[in-house]
């Protein structure tokens, strides 16, 4: 029999339709996680639903979820409680990548990548806070090896994962005293729509290419399941001793 870090917890997920948040919702879900899942994709959040349910027996349900709102962040996380009255984690995951010639990049595009991938993690985790001080829960954000290292043609994304880390290990500080963890995990690239779904900018130059995994058998990139399951040690009990980390998982992609 697996691993059951998870029964009895709730674990609110954002961007949990597709990608990496599918693949942590399935992780965790396995696991005996109670799931509330919430993205603007809500047809895509349902189904990854009803797979868990089916596949775990586990409960999950679905919630519309627009990170670039502020109102639909604070909302959906009431909602989220209202259903189970607890929470115990809480995964930022939703996010998006915009790439292009820096010089070509709007300031409208600057502050929508930053919306979505940075404010809704303040507006979520200010919303949650109560409860994870409740419950002495966790937060786990998805931030980016880009956010440690910076990135070609996407400066905003990189960014605003500096921002989430630097949030994560700010606030790992401060509410060390009431017992809530915050970590972040760093993938490198994953197939995803985000990390492998873009056809390339106009003009890239070719001396700055994507650095591929030295992992055997990796060669290429990370699949999402491959980064899952630090998202689930970091929400687990075994990383009780763990807060302000920011873990790299890419497959030795940044390293050399
Ligand atoms: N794939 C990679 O190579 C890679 C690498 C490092 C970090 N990440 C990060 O991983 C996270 C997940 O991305 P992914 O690679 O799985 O891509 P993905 O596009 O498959 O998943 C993104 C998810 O976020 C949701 N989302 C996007 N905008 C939203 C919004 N405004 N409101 C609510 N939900 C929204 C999408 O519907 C989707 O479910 C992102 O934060 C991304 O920045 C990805």
């Amino acid at each position: 029999m697996g691993l059951k870090r998870f029964d009895n917890k709730v674990v609110l997920i954002t961007g949990a339709a597709t990608g990496i948040g599918r693949a942590i919702a399935l992780r965790l879900a396995a696991e005996g996680a109670t799931l509330v899942l919430a993205d603007r994709n809500l047809e895509g959040a349902h189904q990854v639903c009803t797979r868990a349910a089916e596949e775990f027996g586990v409960r999950a349900a679905a919630i519309a979820y627009d990170a670039a709102d502020a109102a639909s962040g604070r909302r959906m996380v009431d909602d989220a409680l209202a259903l189970h009255g607890r929470l115990d984690s809480l995964i930022n995951n939703a996010g998006i990548y915009r790439r292009d010639h820096f010089s070509k990049q709007t300031g409208d595009e600057w502050s929508l990548v930053f919306g979505i991938n940075l404010e809704s993690v303040f507006h979520i985790v200010h919303q949650a806070l109560p409860a994870l001080i409740a419950s002495r829960g966790n937060v786990v954000s998805t931030a980016s090896t880009a956010g440690l290292d910076g990135i070609a043609y996407a400066a905003a994304y990189a960014a605003s994962k500096a921002g989430v880390i630097a949030m994560t290990k700010s606030l790992a500080t401060e509410y060390a005293p009431k017992g809530v963890r915050f970590n972040a995990v760093c993938p490198g690239r994953v197939r995803t729509e985000i990390g492998t779904g873009l056809s390339p900018i106009e003009d890239q130059d070719p001396a700055i290419s994507v650095r591929p995994s030295k992992l055997l058998g990796k060669i290429e990139t990370g699949e999402p399941e491959d980064v899952a399951g630090a998202f689930a040690y970091l929400a687990s009990d075994d990383a009780a001793y763990v807060s302000g980390a920011i873990l790299v998982v890419d497959g030795a992609q940044t390293v050399g």
